[in-house]
């Protein structure tokens, strides 16, 4: 008889954004009249910039010529792309990044669920709480994470790092040392992030106590502070400790293209192994590279018409986040984030729990957020809105929130 993995069923309920998407549901369809403003997943809705557009065509008209049809990608990405991301993500921001250190994936979502399998099950992870679920759901799934404990909501084998407005949101080093850290800067979900100076304390940290640094830039783009860093390896020492996950999803619009790519530095080593090529051997072993076309959009992204398209669409979202913030204000909320990255962290009003606050902002506003504290306990009494949604829409929600 077959064997399940148990650790699946250690899973507590459904992915968060799953179990928003089947409440707004159930609630559009017994109020069909209602018209709801979606603020929740922070997913995008401007339309992709022409120059990727434009690429995408010639790159699909390549495909329909048997002279320039491809087949199977190069598993760990073209050279096209992989020189584009090096020249502009990282050699136009001082750091010594090679082609063959960058991994093309279908996104940051799956490589940061993905990239635990390099390490062994006895690692101990460290994260922020509140954290985007996926990192330690894909350690739950992997068995790394031992017993939860409903009262809590926390796991036995996992090392938290509060962030709260008491601590402005920057995690402290741990008390137990970790094995592996995940940090997402500019952060998801608070909108919140940390300067440069503080990244290398971490990098610093890292170093000493031979951990590893999963880092998440998925945001870098709406960074707007330049004492804020764009990628870790601005931070001396960062190749010895850390992995960077980059996505072209919220940069570029491609949630629904699928595109990200992730750095691993050969000098990044346990003993004599190289994570590098371990990275290699899994993605060759698991993955057939990301489609010719979406890389050839993925390089569009780089060109000159792309970057001056999507700097205009960067910040149409910030001031979508500008919007939020100042409505909010407006209405009494204490709010944070949205200055560096396009999400806006909210403290609930009458101490109402986040799913309170969810569900009384679903049925007086209409509007969808994401409740604190499906991030992790911490989030607990907060609040998330994206700026992701069109210019009129965010408009009208704040409208309609400061009426309530
Ligand atoms: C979010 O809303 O947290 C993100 O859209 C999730 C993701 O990028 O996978």
């Amino acid at each position: 008889m077959f064997k399940i993995n148990e650790n699946y069923q250690k899973l507590p309920g459904s992915y968060l954004f799953s179990t928003i998407a089947k409440k707004v549901n159930a609630y559009s369809t017994a109020n069909p009249d209602r018209q709801m403003i979606r603020l929740g997943i922070g997913d995008v809705t401007q339309p992709i910039a022409p120059a990727i557009i434009e690429a995408m065509h010639k790159a699909v008209d390549e495909m329909g010529k048997a002279e320039t049809f491809h087949g199977y990608a190069p598993d760990l990405g073209y050279d096209f792309l992989r020189s584009a991301i090096v020249k502009n993500d990282y050699e136009a921001r001082g750091c010594d990044i090679s082609t063959d250190e960058i991994f093309v994936s279908d996104g940051a979502k799956s490589d940061s669920a993905n990239i635990q399998e390099i390490f062994g099950v006895d690692n101990k992870i460290a994260v922020c709480d509140p954290v985007y679920p996926v990192y330690v759901d894909s350690n739950v799934m992997a068995g790394r994470t031992g017993t939860y404990d409903a009262a809590t909501e926390m796991w036995s084998d996992v090392i938290y790092m509060p962030c709260t407005m008491e601590n402005n949101f920057v995690p402290e080093f741990p008390k137990e040392t970790p094995d592996i850290i995940y940090l997402c800067l500019p952060n998801n979900p608070t909108g919140t992030t940390v300067t440069k100076a503080q990244l290398q304390t971490w990098v610093d940290y890292a170093n000493k106590v031979g951990a590893v640094i999963i880092y998440d830039a998925a945001y870098e783009a709406y960074i707007s502070e330049s004492d804020v860093a764009h990628s870790i390896y601005e931070c001396e020492g960062a190749k010895t400790c850390a992995i960077e996950l980059r996505s072209f999803s919220k940069n570029a619009g491609f949630t629904g293209v699928r595109l990200g790519y992730t750095v691993v530095p050969k000098e990044l080593k346990c003993g004599d192994v190289s994570l590098n090529s371990m990275w290699a051997r899994r993605h060759g072993t698991k993955f057939n590279g990301a489609p010719y076309i979406v890389q050839r959009a993925g390089e569009a992204v780089y060109s000159e018409a792309g970057k001056a398209q999507l700097k205009e669409q960067v910040g149409y979202y910030m001031k979508n986040a500008a919007t939020i913030k100042a409505g909010l204000n407006e209405a009494g909320y204490t709010v944070f984030g949205g200055v560096n990255a396009p999400y806006i962290w909210l403290k609930t009003p009458d101490k109402m729990t986040s799913w309170e606050f969810f569900d009384y902002l679903l049925e007086n506003a209409n509007v969808v957020g994401t409740p604190g504290s499906g991030f992790g306990p911490n989030g607990e009494g907060y609040f998330r809105l994206t700026a992701f949604g069109t210019y009129e829409n965010t408009v009208a929600a704040l409208e309609r929130i400061k009426k309530l």
